[in-house]
């Protein structure tokens, strides 16, 4: 069965947009578990604009579950998940002006800086995971730079227009899970998955953790958080 991993950076979002102490993704990491939901992801951005270093090393002491730390691969982030121990890193690509993860890492172009932060990570306990496109050379090349996992990204597939467009999305979804498996990484899927685009996705055999974070949040504004997280768990599973 599928694990599901909360996004809650969706949290501090509205926190940092009136510089005040709340709402507090410590707080909804809490109610996010408690909803059985299988790990906590938070992604510490360069510029700081939602998740605080403060946010990051509470989190680390009060996630029972599984704390994964999006990341670029820069020294500042490297040297703050070795000193907060993640269970996982994902490293994920970083810009500036996006308004969130808008693609996959290119790993291919960035062997040595991605195969170096693989390296250091893996030394320090961490296990790691590559955000790639559903592009198979990504693949081969995240599984020869020893990486431990790769998370899909499902963006292409959620944004697609039409459904011989969403199907094409889902075929190279279906093929990338199949060549990783095959190369012996573990596989993740996430970005821009909701209620009613993830249970195509969730059907695929071997994607063994969903990580999911602005539906969810979305939908707690309405429903609370416990719902929300029981009602994604109920589709993926
Ligand atoms: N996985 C990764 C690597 C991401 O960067 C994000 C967005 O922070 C997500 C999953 C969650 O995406 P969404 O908020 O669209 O569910």
């Amino acid at each position: 069965m599928a694990r599901l991993g909360v996004n809650i950076d969706h949290v501090a979002t509205v926190r940092q947009a009136r510089g005040v102490s709340y709402p507090d993704p410590v707080e909804a990491a809490v109610l996010v578990e408690l909803a059985g939901a299988h790990g906590i992801v938070t992604h510490l951005r360069e510029d700081r604009r939602h998740i605080q270093d403060r946010d990051l090393y509470i989190l680390r002491k009060v996630v029972k579950s599984q704390l994964n730390m999006e990341m670029a691969a820069t020294d500042e982030m490297i040297k703050i998940a070795i000193d907060t121990r993640p269970e996982i890193a994902t490293i994920v690509p970083e810009k500036r002006e996006e308004l969130t993860t808008e693609g996959g890492l290119n790993v291919i172009s960035q062997e040595k800086k991605i195969g170096n932060a693989i390296e250091i990570l893996k030394k320090n306990g961490i296990h790691v995971s590559l955000f790639v496109d559903p592009d198979p050379e990504t693949i081969k090349m995240s599984a020869k730079l020893n990486a431990d996992s790769i998370e899909i990204h499902t963006g292409h597939y959620c944004e697609a227009k039409s459904e011989a467009e969403k199907d094409k999305e889902l075929n190279l979804i279906k093929e990338a899970v199949a060549i990783g498996k095959d190369l012996g990484l573990r596989i993740a899927a996430g970005h821009g998955l909701n209620y009613f685009n993830v249970a195509p996705v969730a059907v695929i055999k071997d994607i063994e953790e969903f990580n999911i974070g602005h539906s969810i949040i979305a939908r707690a504004i309405f429903v609370g958080l416990e719902r929300a997280v029981k009602d994604m768990l109920a589709l993926i599973q």
